[in-house]
């Protein structure tokens, strides 16, 4: 199915629901993905930074490259500019292949354009680029077949694991570990934060979280073919500590009101002033927290790599390989 029929799909489900919603997905389109990276400069949002910065660390490279070794094919998850991607290839000099996934192609193929110019002087990397939505799970075909000779690391940087539900990234890990047997995980995780923090990571003062965030309205409009006010609409950041994550939302400054068709039939929904649209939840988790999930999703030798701030965590995990009567 075309990937924009399948995202025109979940609008439509999710913007009919009492409390609409929209996909993470929706974030990352060409512009969307420009935002994001525009949001990792920011010096209220962190993830980003520290993440680099144990890449940078002697004392982490040492951890990483003890922990997963040398001869591996990167299959980097989200990619999307490749420059995580290219952070782990200089702390992993003996890495041999780098496949960068994600949705959006166009940006994918520019990014590996660029990777490969910095890698020139290492022509035995194997650079390559998969454009597709593992947002639902990465089955084994939508990757060239393992080499023995070769161990996996699924590389997950950027705590975008923190988008999905606990229960959802659980599922995921434990169907990427059950799919790709005798694997290695690299998984980056932002820790909880005092809510002042956390709230201005996510509603930066120079607006460009706030951009990102309504650029999902244009992607709507172009994806179902809906009217849309944009400048009716306010960006929201707010962490729920209960639930130990930060939501984004979308509030109507005055009533709206959508109508579009789709797959043959008619859909309206109203906003009245003051309604939202969830747009995402980004979760913060403790190390033991996560390290509990990550057991519970079946993964062996869960082990920290912390910032020194406290702030940012890389896990690494292995899973066993596949028993010989699968
Ligand atoms: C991609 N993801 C990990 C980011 C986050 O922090 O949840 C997306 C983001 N949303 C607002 N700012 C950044």
């Amino acid at each position: 199915m075309p990937e924009n029929h399948r995202l025109a799909d979940e609008f439509t489900h999710g913007l009919l629901k009492p409390q609409a919603t929209t996909p993470p997905k929706a974030f990352y389109d060409l512009l969307g993905s420009r935002l994001f990276e525009a949001i990792t400069a920011l010096e209220e949002y962190t993830p980003t930074a520290d993440e680099h910065e144990l890449f940078g660390s002697p004392l982490a490279q040492q951890q990483l490259r003890e922990r997963l070794g040398d001869g591996l094919e990167v299959v980097d998850l989200g990619a999307g500019s490749c420059q995580k991607g290219i952070a782990l290839l200089r702390a992993l000099p003996g890495v041999e292949c780098y496949r960068a996934v994600d949705i959006s192609e166009d940006f994918l193929l520019e990014s590996l354009k660029g990777m490969r110019e910095q890698f020139k002087h290492h022509p035995t990397l194997e650079l390559s680029a998969i454009a597709v939505d593992f947002s639902a799970g990465l089955p084994p075909q939508s990757l060239p077949a393992p080499r023995p000779d070769r161990p996996r690391l699924f590389f997950y940087p950027g705590s975008s694991i923190g988008n999905f539900t606990p229960e959802e990234a659980r599922d995921f890990l434990a169907d990427l570990r059950s799919a790709h047997g005798g694997c290695r995980l690299l998984v980056g995780i932002d820790l909880v934060k005092p809510k002042g923090e956390l709230e201005l990571a996510y509603d930066d003062p120079v607006g460009v979280t706030a951009a990102f965030n309504r650029n999902v309205l244009r992607v709507i409009r172009q994806t179902l073919g809906v009217e849309i006010d944009l400048r009716a609409w306010r960006h929201e950041a707010r962490f729920n500590a209960v639930a130990s994550r930060v939501e984004m939302h979308l509030v109507a400054q005055s009533h709206q009101r959508w109508a579009w068709s789709h797959r043959g039939a008619d859909h309206v929904r109203e906003f009245a002033e003051g309604d939202s649209i969830h747009t995402e939840n980004s979760y913060k988790y403790t190390p033991e927290g996560f390290a509990a999930l990550l057991a519970a999703a079946g993964w062996s030798q869960p082990t920290p790599i912390l910032h020194p701030s406290g702030r940012y965590a890389l896990f690494t995990a292995t899973a066993e390989p596949p028993s010989e009567s699968r």
